[in-house]
């Protein structure tokens, strides 16, 4: 491994870009591959073993691209198949799960609403996560059904996704959460639905910005950091590209977008 190789990051779809361009700030002098497998999302209703199948296939990709390190920029992959990528290849993983803990830490009402996939929610490691923080305050799971098929179709700002947040989110307001944990890296591309819904009094809290200081501080600690150079950032997506092409438009950094069969 040398500090040439590429940050190769993977999601089921588009959502991880919220990681990617968390990593890009932090670490500008670093090359990047992303893979959207937008053709298999969402990933969030599918078993363990399809969701370890499918992270298998996109990590040798970004192996076979050269990639240094791999960032699961996909909270449903990290909590049901990073234990398995760890144990059966032999380069750094950075996972994202939902960050209850800090939710859970600061919490005023000792109630936090929790959005993310079924396939998160139900997976060991949330479960043990949750028992390790939660159990003193009231939370409140949801299973964001529909909403990464809206998002990778563009629809953030339609009807089906305000309604189906209002149905997902009204109920946490009842039992007065004062923190929203959005498990799913989708999610962070609806925080303006979401702040009309639940006002300005409820803190909402996405882990990208936590998983771009654990890269680079695994990356330091394997003296894998790049020195100050112009970065490469290549996108590879199996389905169509223009909704990830809009959602990069205005992005700081040049880029290239690839459609590829895997
Ligand atoms: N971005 C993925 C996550 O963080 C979406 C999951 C899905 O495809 O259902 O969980």
């Amino acid at each position: 491994m040398n500090t040439e190789q590429p940050i190769g990051l993977f999601d089921s779809g588009i959502g991880g870009t919220s990681i990617w361009k968390e990593i890009v700030k932090l670490l500008p002098y670093e090359d990047t591959i992303y893979l959207a497998d937008s053709s298999n999302a969402p990933y969030g209703q599918k078993t363990q073993k399809k969701i370890i199948e499918l992270c298998v296939k996109n990590t040798e990709l970004l192996l076979s691209k050269g990639c240094k390190i791999i960032v699961v920029a996909c909270n449903t992959a990290t909590t049901n198949a990073i234990d398995f990528l760890r144990k059966n290849y032999n380069v750094p993983f950075i996972g994202i799960e939902p960050a209850i803990k800090p939710a859970a830490l600061y919490s005023k009402t000792e109630a936090i609403g929790i959005l993310a996939t079924k396939g998160t929610l139900s997976s060991k490691l949330f479960e043990k996560t949750a028992n390790e923080y939660t159990r003193h305050i009231t939370t409140i799971e949801q299973v964001g059904e529909g909403l990464v098929p809206l998002i990778e179709a563009g629809k953030t700002n339609s009807s089906e996704v305000k309604n189906l947040l209002k149905t997902y989110l009204e109920p946490m307001l009842k039992h007065h959460i004062d923190h929203l944990v959005l498990g799913c890296t989708h999610y962070p591309y609806l925080i303006p639905e979401i702040r009309k819904i639940v006002g300005n009094n409820v803190q909402i809290i996405d882990s990208g910005e936590a998983v771009a200081r654990q890269t680079k501080n695994v990356l330091k600690k394997l003296d894998l950091q790049r020195e100050a150079k112009k970065s490469k950032h290549q996108f590879y997506i199996n389905t169509s590209s223009t909704t990830l092409r809009n959602l990069l438009h205005n992005s700081s950094v040049s880029f290239s977008v690839e459609e590829l069969n895997f």
